[in-house]
């Protein structure tokens, strides 16, 4: 773990955790009135950004992590993500943003998913609502000897992209069969 300053990042790891800042003032947590935006970063440099989705049943409720992986995964980056960035406020009944937010276990789990597919042990900057402390990890520290693809001995896993007989756009997926 290294304790880092938001002035101190390259462009665009600041790029990422100001992208996460803002995905976390469209959280929808009027249960917890905690909000928490997260932002992914491919190898490609392009961002996804997902926020906390609350319910009225309260088991509902869904990660920041997990909506910004989903919107990476849906443009096909899942398994080509270098960092990510989170960052949590409490908002009710008063401000509260001067504690860093680390992810869930569930989410380090989904994460570390992307990690064993890429091969890349992720960056993981755990940030407080206000950005003034930012606390850069490694996946693989964060959740160390996660389980995995690898522990289904299935690390060669088949994407319906891969199967299609339609031709597809963009990259092969580097787990395709031969
Ligand atoms: N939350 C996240 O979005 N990510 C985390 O890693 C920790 C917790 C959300 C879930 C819930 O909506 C609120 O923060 C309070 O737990």
């Amino acid at each position: 773990m290294k304790i880092v300053k938001l002035d101190e990042l390259s462009k665009k790891d600041r790029d990422l955790v100001v992208a996460a800042r803002k995905a976390a003032d469209n959280a929808y947590a009027p249960y917890s009135g905690f909000a928490v935006g997260a932002a992914v970063r491919a190898t490609d440099g392009n961002m996804h950004t997902g926020s906390n989705l609350e319910n009225a049943a309260y088991g509902l409720g869904l990660c920041a992590e997990v909506s910004a992986l989903t919107a990476a995964n849906t443009s096909g980056n899942f398994d080509r993500l270098e960092a990510i960035a989170i960052v949590g406020f409490g908002f009710f009944p008063k401000m509260h943003a001067s504690e860093i937010v680390t992810p869930c276990g569930r989410c380090r789990q989904l994460i570390s998913e992307s990690a064993q597919l890429s091969g890349i042990d992720i960056d993981v900057f755990a940030c407080s609502g206000d950005l003034e402390r930012i606390e850069q990890y490694k996946i693989s520290e964060l959740l160390p000897r996660a389980f995995g693809p690898q522990s289904l001995q299935s690390s060669n896993p088949v994407k319906p992209s891969n199967i299609s007989s339609r031709p597809v756009h963009g990259r092969k997926n580097r787990l395709t069969r031969a």
